[in-house]
């Protein structure tokens, strides 16, 4: 007889607890051509391109590495309030479904399950990926060591996903939306983020946010300009990956990585410097784009948060903090909102 005695399940076992949903959005296909988000960015006056091309196969690879840094206190300062509150917030929530916002790390997302599984009672956990290959590789692992744990995982993006989140089985039910992700939209894409966020909620059931707080100037730019050159190449590697997208002829060689924190705006901006005047050619999107030497492409923002603004703004919205933790630096914070 067979014996199955490796870290993996049969594909049986893994059919009745794992459902992959791919969502499609009619509408989005037939009104957004292929690349005109990037031929908007790069032909406006300040040259930008939008944060998500970071992340092909190297970009998150780089992102991975970027969690590691000594300067980059994110990450592992998240993971260390998280590690302390889960169970926190298991209390706050009782039991409840786990919907996760970019399924990402699987570190954080264990703490809570790891939380959730003390109940004791039925695990259902919700990822939401634009990749359906992350979803499905980390969704396995889970499975493995999550013997009551059941997975309905959604390959989209957050819009989709928020607008078609399936029935809930469970008595509640937890958006998380942790990282700092929300750093990255500027506050009119924050707003409609948020409403999007509490139009999937019902009423009693609950948000978690994970931000940056704002904190002095040196160490936030230490963070994002470290000394390995490992955010330099993050940030040079969009354009690699436009690239192969649009069949284009960027040259990392002729660009330079800058990171630097705007005060008037709270947050840190993430720019590549053309270092000579040149024409770069996007073969597949018909596009020619002149750089002045010095004229820079905004490719990231990351807005670093203040308590009491974030909360006014959440509440505004419904989104009543119920409990808020922070590490002893009080550099990144956790806020647990259930919606009224
Ligand atoms: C994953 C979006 C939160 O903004 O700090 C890290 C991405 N960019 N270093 C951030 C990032 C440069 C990161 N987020």
């Amino acid at each position: 007889m067979l014996r199955f005695n490796s870290n993996q399940l049969t594909p049986k076992q893994i059919e009745k607890r794992l459902a992959i949903q791919h969502l499609l959005s009619l509408n989005e296909s037939l009104t957004t051509t292929i690349g005109s988000d990037v031929l908007k960015g790069l032909m406006q006056i300040l040259k930008t391109l939008p944060s998500r091309y970071f992340y092909d196969d190297r970009g998150s690879e780089l992102f991975e590495q970027i969690c590691d840094l000594p300067e980059y206190y994110v990450t592992r300062t998240e993971t260390a309030i998280l590690q302390k509150c889960a169970s926190e917030i298991v209390e706050i929530t009782g039991h409840c479904e786990l919907v996760e916002l970019g399924s990402g790390s699987s570190t954080k997302n264990r703490l809570l399950l790891n939380a959730y599984q003390n109940l004791d009672l039925p695990l259902r956990y919700l990822p939401i990926d634009v990749s359906a290959g992350i979803l499905k590789k980390s969704a396995k692992q889970l499975l493995f060591n999550y013997p009551t744990l059941e997975i309905n995982a959604l390959v989209g993006t957050y819009e989709l996903a928020l607008q078609q989140l399936p029935k809930k089985q469970l008595p509640s039910r937890m958006i998380a939306f942790i990282g700092s992700t929300l750093g990255n939209l500027n506050s009119q894409e924050c707003e409609i983020f948020l409403s999007q966020i509490t139009q999937a909620l019902h009423s009693g059931e609950y948000f978690l946010l994970g931000i940056d707080l704002q904190k002095p100037k040196p160490i936030l730019e230490a963070a994002y300009n470290d000394s390995q050159g490992i955010t330099a190449a993050f940030n040079l590697n969009i354009l690699e990956h436009i690239n192969w997208l649009y069949n284009g002829d960027f040259n990392t060689m002729q660009f330079e990585h800058q990171a630097f924190y705007n005060e008037t705006e709270n947050q840190i901006e993430m720019h590549l410097r053309s270092l000579q005047k040149q024409t770069v050619k996007l073969s597949d999107l018909n596009l020619s784009v002149n750089f002045a030497s010095d004229e820079t492409i905004m490719t990231e923002i990351s807005r670093k948060f203040d308590l009491a603004t974030i909360k006014q703004q959440l509440s505004a919205r419904g989104l009543v903090t119920q409990k808020v933790w922070t590490d002893e630096n009080n550099w990144v914070s956790l806020l647990l909102c259930q919606f009224d």
